[in-house]
């Protein structure tokens, strides 16, 4: 397929990563998980410091912190400072954390240089919050995801429990929540859905069905 830049913004647990990474499979374009990089900047202000975090750390950090992502083995792999920290960006510690780093306008600008300078060269599917009204507003094709909040929280809990995790489904449920609010309230760039993006609900939708849901719109 010709070289089409693929916006896909949605809440939390709404799937992104893992339809679009295997959307981006199938069109064999580089797939940018945006969530990564800013998981990656909470990741290193952890770092620092477990308890104290201030709005200071969270600049200092920014302020020389090296994000690279890279496609190795059909998986994406994201290193902060030359480090493979792919796993440890998902722990419950870093998910909690995140929207306060993400809110900061030094940490947004940092990373969207950065994710703007991926997608010079099209052929490329990114996944975030604000990839269609903010990162790439010129993208060929956006589309929000979504799904109902107890569909993302079944889907969150499958997800922790294969990584090891055992969690409270109804904390999750709140913690999904309290994520969404957060990042649709934020001054920055807030979660919100384009005006000209496609919605695809996604839960009554199969993995399957959602990635050539996806496909038929780049088609
Ligand atoms: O998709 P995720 O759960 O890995 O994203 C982690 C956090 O990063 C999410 O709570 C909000 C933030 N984020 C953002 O603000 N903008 C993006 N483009 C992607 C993620």
């Amino acid at each position: 397929m010709r070289n089409l830049v693929v916006a896909i913004d949605g809440p939390a647990g709404a799937g992104k990563s893992t339809v679009a990474q295997l959307a981006a499979e199938k069109l064999a374009y580089t797939y940018i998980d945006t969530g990564a990089m800013y998981r990656a900047v909470a990741w290193k202000v952890l770092q620092q410091s477990a308890t104290n975090i201030t709005e200071e750390l969270i600049l200092s950090v920014v302020a020389d912190i090296e994000v690279d992502l890279q496609y190795i083995d059909r998986k994406s792999i994201i290193f902060v400072d030359g480090i493979d920290v792919s796993g440890e960006i998902r722990t419950p510690e870093v998910t909690a954390l995140v929207s306060q780093v993400a809110k900061i306008g030094a940490v947004r600008e940092k990373l969207v240089a950065l994710q703007r300078k991926m997608a010079q060269r099209g052929s490329v599917l990114m996944d975030g919050r604000d990839i269609a009204t903010n990162v790439l507003p010129n993208a060929d094709v956006k589309i929000f995801l979504t799904a109902s909040i107890d569909e993302r929280a079944a889907r969150r809990w499958r997800q922790l429990q294969l990584n090891g995790y055992s969690v409270d489904m109804s904390e999750l449920k709140q913690e999904i929540a309290a994520r969404d609010k957060a990042d649709s309230e934020r001054e920055i760039s807030p979660l919100v859905q384009a005006a000209d993006a496609v919605l695809i609900d996604t839960t009554r939708l199969s993995i399957d069905q959602t990635v050539e849901a996806i496909l038929n719109l780049c088609r």
